[in-house]
């Protein structure tokens, strides 16, 4: 079948909008440094958590830090940030809220009521997550920490090929069949090429249990980033229980430390780094 001149001309255009789009999206991320999403394709495992407590605690430690809710379907990180600051949005771009030093853009933000249900079809998601991504000014951060959404599904490969991400943290739980979910979490991740920085094992302690995360790093020879304890500081939602908590903040300071090794190590690996790069548009 071959295209009429109207069709062509449809075409084109639906090209240059694609094309203009990339270019937004990659002029909004440019000068981003480095974007480490926090996944796990199991549910409540404790992303969020670990996603804001790594920001406040980068944050903290001097460094310029956004934070991306990227679950549309049940967005909730400004409430684990323990927040009410609202982004302001203005002439079509959205400025994050800030909080505890953090830039923080999140869909809830655009809820009229929090307690209603998004209900996100395929291209929908696309083009939610692809307007977010277009209209918000983070402008110069070192680190965007990337709050993915639970499944294997449509949601957060979208996230995933839309956000060149630098790398994956993996969030699992003592558990072994929690395990064989991040096992799939780590092998959606490889297959859209893109790095797993380590695996992070939560809820760790005698409720239940511990050494199913470093026992799925070492059977997919990844590092172990480190174990974080179930605790009860978690309750108090004022603020992230890292900036609370001298336990938390030492569990931290070791999954820092074990992450900028991993970071740095993949810094000094030219040719990977630009395959990764070269999925997006430069920057300008
Ligand atoms: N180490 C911990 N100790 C105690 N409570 C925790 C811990 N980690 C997370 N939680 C709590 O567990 C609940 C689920 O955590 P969270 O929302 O971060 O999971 P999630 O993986 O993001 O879930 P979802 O898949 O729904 O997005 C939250 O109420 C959180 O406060
Ligand atoms: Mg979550």
């Amino acid at each position: 079948m071959t295209m009429n001149e109207e069709q062509r001309q449809a075409r084109l255009a639906q090209i240059k909008r694609q094309w203009e789009q990339r270019r937004a999206i990659s002029r909004s991320l440019g000068k981003i440094k480095t974007k480490i999403g926090v996944y796990s394709a199991k549910g409540g495992v404790g992303k969020t958590t670990v996603a804001v407590n790594l920001a406040a605690y980068l944050a903290e430690k001097g460094y310029a830090v956004g934070l991306l809710d990227a679950d549309i379907d049940t967005p909730n990180a400004p409430e684990v940030l323990g927040s009410d600051a609202h982004p302001e949005s203005a002439d079509g771009r959205i400025k994050p809220a800030e909080a505890f030093g953090v830039k923080a853009v999140s869909m809830s933000y655009f809820q009229q009521n929090p307690e209603e249900a998004i209900i996100w079809r395929g291209p929908m998601i696309h083009n939610a997550i692809n307007q977010f991504l277009q209209m918000t000014d983070w402008g110069e951060i070192d680190f965007l920490v990337v709050d993915m959404p639970p499944g294997t599904s449509d949601a957060p490969l979208t996230v995933m090929q839309v956000l060149t991400m630098d790398g994956f943290v993996v969030v699992t739980t003592p558990q072994s069949l929690a395990a064989l979910d991040a096992k799939r979490s780590i092998n959606m991740i490889r297959k859209l090429n893109v790095e797993v920085l380590g695996v992070v094992e939560n809820y760790v302690g005698e409720v239940f249990g511990s050494g199913a995360g470093r026992e799925l790093a070492n059977d997919l020879s990844l590092p172990f980033l480190g174990e974080i304890a179930l605790r009860a500081d978690y309750r108090d939602d004022s603020q992230p229980t890292v900036l609370a908590s001298a336990g938390v903040r030492g569990e931290y300071d070791a999954i820092w430390a074990a992450l900028e090794e991993r970071l740095t190590e993949l810094e000094a690996m030219p040719e990977q780094q630009a395959v990764a790069e070269g999925a997006g548009d430069e920057p300008r």
